[in-house]
């Protein structure tokens, strides 16, 4: 079954052809954070925008790369949920009008589910149960996966996600944006133990990253917010190794305690903070040490992508879970077909 796949939910425009949710014919991914970098951030309005100019060329694109015509795609894919409501919207609307177009079944798809499933794509013979932690720009989620379309909440950020921390201490630190891959890169080779930051770790297996970007911000810049940034270059790495470990230190434990209290023995992870060095080293390790095989999608699969919206397309088509054109762009709540 070969599934045209969209994605539009934040500021990545990409379109995929996969066939049977495993064989990817075609990933386009056209990311604006070139156009997004200048503000530190990325601005809705402008993704809706950018979207809209690029959604034709992209799913032409796909389409060709995998040698497939139109109306050779036997469904169409789409996110749906959660994301920025304009952008989700561009790709929702583009969806069922290819859906309308060419008489196609169209599915709608959950992001965070997408994330999730990346591991498929990466690691075929992934078992379930599996204890999921999604990290990325815009949330911070454990769940307890069934099956590969069936995931329960375990637990989930209270406040900022982990990339989102990432890109506000990287903005504190004037290091440009998108921070977690700026932080990821200074961080490297550095003693984390130098700068120290309060590690929260809540008894249930929710998260909070407030306080140590908060503890970031009154380490560089006192008691005054306004006060002008003033550490050297050197003293600036240190800050971002110290919050880093932090950061990490908190996904670890929550994921490994995750898995102890499900009896789980495999956990997989995705999202754009799973590219992270340190956590995939950090994480494998202390897994390891407890008896659990972790699991990483590449980086290409980690950050948002159309390959695992076309991908997880497939088990949820055969499991009947096919949207029809009523589909709509939900910007807050999970998609369940
Ligand atoms: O999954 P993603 O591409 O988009 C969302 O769905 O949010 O994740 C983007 C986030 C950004 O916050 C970015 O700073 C973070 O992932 N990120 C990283 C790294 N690469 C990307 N965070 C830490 N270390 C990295 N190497
Ligand atoms: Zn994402």
């Amino acid at each position: 079954m070969l599934i045209l796949g969209i994605e539009t939910s934040c500021d990545e425009t990409s379109a995929a052809v996969v066939v049977d949710g495993r064989d990817i014919r075609s990933n386009v991914v056209q990311s604006q954070i070139d156009i997004h970098r200048v503000y530190g951030g990325v601005v809705p309005e402008i993704a809706c925008r950018a979207h809209i100019e690029t959604i034709t060329p992209v799913v032409e694109k796909a389409l060709a790369d995998a040698t497939v015509k139109v109306g050779e795609v036997d469904a169409v894919a789409v996110t749906c949920a959660p994301g920025l409501v304009g952008a989700l919207l561009v790709g929702v609307s583009f969806a069922k009008s290819l859906a309308l177009a060419t008489g196609k079944p169209i599915v709608g798809v959950d992001h965070i589910h997408g994330h999730i499933y990346a591991n498929k794509l990466a690691f075929p013979d992934l078992a379930y149960p599996c204890v999921s932690l999604v990290v990325s720009g815009g949330h911070t989620s454990l769940y307890l996966s069934k099956s590969e379309i069936d995931h329960e909440l375990l637990g989930s950020t209270t406040d900022d996600a982990a990339g989102e921390a990432f890109d506000k201490v990287a903005k504190i630190l004037d290091l440009g944006f998108p921070g977690g891959p700026v932080i990821d890169r200074l961080s490297q080779g550095r003693d984390p133990s130098k700068v120290v930051f309060k590690r929260t770790v809540p008894e249930s297996l929710d998260f909070s990253f407030s306080g140590i970007k908060t503890s970031v911000l009154y380490k560089v810049r006192g008691q005054d917010a306004r006060r002008p940034m003033t550490l050297s270059a050197e003293e600036r790495a240190d800050v971002a190794a110290g919050f880093q470990e932090a950061v990490v230190d908190v996904l670890v434990q929550q994921a490994l305690k995750a898995c102890e209290r499900t009896g789980t023995s495999r956990l997989a992870l995705g999202g754009g903070v799973a590219c992270n060095s340190r956590l995939r080293e950090k994480m494998k390790d202390r897994a390891e040490r407890k008896g659990i095989e972790s699991y990483f999608p590449p980086a290409r699969f980690c950050t948002d992508n159309a390959a695992m919206i076309a991908g997880i397309a497939y088990p949820l088509f055969k499991a009947g879970r096919v949207s029809d054109l009523s589909l709509d762009a939900i910007p807050t709540k999970t998609h369940r077909a």
